[in-house]
């Protein structure tokens, strides 16, 4: 049986790694930076590694909310949602992900977007 994504992401380090390199990326988007002005940024990043632990086959540790409540009110935009798809390509690169799995990792980030943009 091949590895899960969450596996071949590294596992817990890779994916916490991953997060907090996201998070930081954002903080220097100038299209989104704003959105995180209020933000405990610690426990963003640690939300945020959650997330994407359970999202890619990981342990069931992610205990927010869904990704329509915990954007609900944001009204963000569709160019705000693809400056958080660039940032997601910069965490990987600088990680040194390979080709597959930024695929998938983009590819699941992207099947959210009615969630999260217009919410
Ligand atoms: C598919 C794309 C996205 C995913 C998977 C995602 C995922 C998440 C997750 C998991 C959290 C933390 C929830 C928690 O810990 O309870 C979060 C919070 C947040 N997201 Fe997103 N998000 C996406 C897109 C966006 C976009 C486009 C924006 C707009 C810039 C955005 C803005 C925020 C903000 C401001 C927070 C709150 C951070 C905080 O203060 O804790 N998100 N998101």
């Amino acid at each position: 049986m091949s590895a899960t994504l969450f596996e071949r992401l590294g596992g817990e380090a890779g994916i916490t790694q991953l997060a907090s390199d996201l998070l930081d990326t954002h903080l220097k988007n100038p299209v989104i930076a704003r959105r995180y002005v209020d933000s405990d940024i610690p426990k963003a990043k640690q939300g945020a590694a959650e997330f994407f632990t359970t999202g890619t086959g990981g342990p069931n540790v992610y205990t927010g909310k869904d990704m329509v409540g915990t954007h609900r009110g944001m009204n963000i935009s569709n160019d705000e949602f693809v400056a958080v798809l660039d940032d997601v390509l910069i965490a990987l690169d600088k990680n040194g992900v390979g080709q597959r799995e930024k695929e998938e990792v983009l590819f699941v980030f992207f099947s959210m977007k009615n969630e999260v943009v217009g919410q």
